[in-house]
């Protein structure tokens, strides 16, 4: 039996480079290996997006042809919209007796979005209580593994201890503990410089920016701020445009001369940013045709993941029976 792997998306927008390195590369991995389920999380997209709800609902058509481009397979893993399932908010209800609100004000991920969101002051309660509901996505399907980011890492901490005191209080292994699976941490910088790449930062490369737009915006990329000539020696660290060819350019001499002529100052930063280009388009160029194709059918991978949600909906509905009957609800 092949291990079960709950993965989930806020439809707020299109995806990027940074999602494309972070972790969607190795869903397309992980897909094969594990029994993978990837919810589309458009009722926790509304808990900071509650008054933009067309914006969310756009967004999972966008999310869904991103999908498609990077390969992830419709067929192999099971693609689900979370609000297609309204057992996963009866398991909220269920599981919030063993949350305190104080453990949630001292969730690291909830502390820094309040700050970021600007929320301290007046927090929405559907958005603080969102890490019970994400426990629930994930209990849901009996999930063994959670692949996150750092930044996640405490949301799959507490549902750990939601799940084991459910299961204690009520004596019945009903619920199953997950594990975080980390991946290799790969942040990638915006091309401002900004050390997160974001929609709101104004800052990111879609994967479906064309190959005008990727151009653009590689020729845009900040660079070393001291270097006014290419004579000048430059620095190397720190420096995007050397992040990006680390990551993307699979021709590891080209960057080590263009490194070492960077910080001796022998090159320019046209010759750079030109062979930046050029490598990003290797990789994103088979994606962004993949996207085209993928918007040609966006009706009927939306119909195959309302299908995929039918099937999940009925296995949300047996955790949520059997956790009622653990907890004498049931009749
Ligand atoms: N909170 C996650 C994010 O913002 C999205 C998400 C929703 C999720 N439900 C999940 C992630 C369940 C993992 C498991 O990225």
């Amino acid at each position: 039996m092949k291990k079960r792997i709950l993965t989930g998306d806020r439809p707020t927008g299109k995806l990027h480079i940074g999602h494309l390195i972070g972790s969607l590369e190795n869903r397309v991995k992980l897909q094969q290996e594990y029994d993978t389920y990837i919810m589309i999380a458009n009722v926790q997209a509304l808990t900071d997006n509650f008054d933009n709800p067309g914006k969310v609902k756009n967004s999972i058509q966008e999310l869904l042809c991103d999908y498609y481009a990077v390969g992830i397979d419709f067929d192999i893993s099971h693609i689900f919209i979370q609000s297609e399932i309204p057992a996963i908010h009866e398991i909220f209800i269920y599981l919030a007796n063993f949350a305190t609100v104080q453990q949630i004000s001292h969730n690291p991920t909830i502390k820094t979005e309040l700050k970021q969101k600007g929320y301290e002051a007046s927090t929405p309660l559907g958005f603080f209580i969102y890490p019970i509901h994400q426990a629930a996505d994930i209990t849901c399907v009996k999930a063994d593994l959670v692949p996150v980011g750092k930044d996640q890492a405490p949301m799959v901490e507490s549902c750990r201890e939601l799940v084991r005191k459910f299961n204690n209080t009520y004596s019945m292994n009903v619920l199953h503990e997950p594990e975080a699976l980390y991946g290799v941490e790969k942040n990638i910088p915006g091309i401002d410089g900004n050390e997160k790449m974001g929609k709101s930062l104004n800052n990111a490369i879609y994967l479906s920016d064309s190959a005008e737009e990727l151009r653009r915006k590689v020729f845009s990329v900040t660079t070393d701020p001291n270097r006014i000539h290419p004579t000048d020696p430059g620095k190397v660290e720190g420096n995007v445009v050397f992040t990006y060819h680390d990551i993307f350019n699979s021709n590891k001499d080209e960057v080590a001369d263009l490194k070492l002529r960077y910080t001796t100052g022998k090159v320019g930063d046209v010759e750079v940013k030109e062979k930046l280009y050029k490598a990003m388009e290797q990789t994103l160029a088979p994606i962004r045709e993949k996207r085209y194709e993928a918007e040609k059918k966006k009706a009927e991978l939306l119909e195959k993941v309302i299908e995929t949600s039918r099937e999940v909906r009925k296995i949300a509905r047996q955790t949520a029976d059997e956790m009622k009957e653990a907890m004498q609800i049931k009749f």
